[in-house]
């Protein structure tokens, strides 16, 4: 079964990570490196590649495809199900609604990119949980240049974060919902900065899920453990190439340039 994942770039390598300790399949990953970082450009520019990657995934017969990237989703995702109605598309979003589950009326700060943050779909993923008036949204697109470079030190990622989050009282705050598919490469910075009562919340283990479960639809074994990891990247770097190895800690990787 080959099994489709997109981002930008290394960011939905966070997904996939998780994706290979729980699912058997060939797995092709496409990163549009070359294009990366979609989160600041214009919508319009992020769909055209989002249809890009998809037909290219499609060309290496995927019957199943994740968008592990919270941008093109919002961008993209109803207009690629529409346009390929017979193969199955499991999309990112902030997990707003996991958040909800715990809150207890505090605050919950979603981080994103600019085109997440400004998105109808997350607006209207708010709206119909009813929470609105305990939500702030915040974009932090220098998190995805950081991770793609993939050498920033701490100190000015930190920094960075910091500078972000000083206005925000955070004693007020139960959830950082982490809205891109790059930023849980920063827990760890968020963690230095941030009170150890406000817990952090990625989308993998949802997606990760989802994809399970459509996985079973097809009555495929996903227990049985030799995934094979192809990587395409859509402009040759070396160190792009290291950096998603290091991520989803598997070196065992065929690299293609498209
Ligand atoms: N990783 C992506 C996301 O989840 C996109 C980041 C970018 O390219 O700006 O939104």
């Amino acid at each position: 079964m080959n099994i489709g994942f997109f981002d930008s770039g290394v960011g939905g390598a966070t997904i996939l990570k998780k994706a290979l300790k729980e699912i058997n399949g060939d797995f092709f990953y496409l990163a549009d490196n070359k294009n990366a970082p979609y989160g600041v450009k214009e919508k319009n520019k992020v769909k055209e590649y989002s249809f890009k990657a998809v037909e290219t995934l499609l060309k290496r017969n995927c019957k199943i495809i994740v968008i592990a990237c919270n941008t093109a989703t919002s961008v993209a995702i109803k207009e690629i199900r529409q346009k390929y109605n017979n193969i199955i598309f499991i999309g990112t979003e902030p997990a707003v609604k996991l958040a909800k589950k715990s809150f207890n009326g505090k605050r919950i700060l979603v981080t994103a990119t600019t085109i997440t943050i400004n998105g109808e779909k997350l607006l209207n993923l708010v709206d119909q949980l009813s929470i609105k008036e305990y939500v702030d949204m915040l974009a932090l697109d220098k998190l995805v240049e950081y991770a793609e470079n993939g050498n920033v030190d701490k100190e000015t990622i930190n920094r960075y974060l910091y500078s972000k989050l000083k206005d925000y009282d955070l004693s007020k705050y139960s959830h950082i919902v982490l809205g891109c598919t790059h930023f849980p490469l920063f827990k760890d910075n968020f963690n230095t900065i941030m009170p150890s009562t406000i817990k952090l919340l990625d989308s993998s283990e949802g997606v990760v899920r989802n994809l399970k479960k459509q996985l079973e639809s097809f009555n495929y074994n996903t227990n049985e453990y030799d995934p094979k990891i192809n990587l395409l990247l859509s402009k040759k770097e070396i160190n792009f190439i290291n950096n998603f190895k290091n991520i989803i800690e598997n070196k065992n990787v065929n690299v293609e340039v498209i």
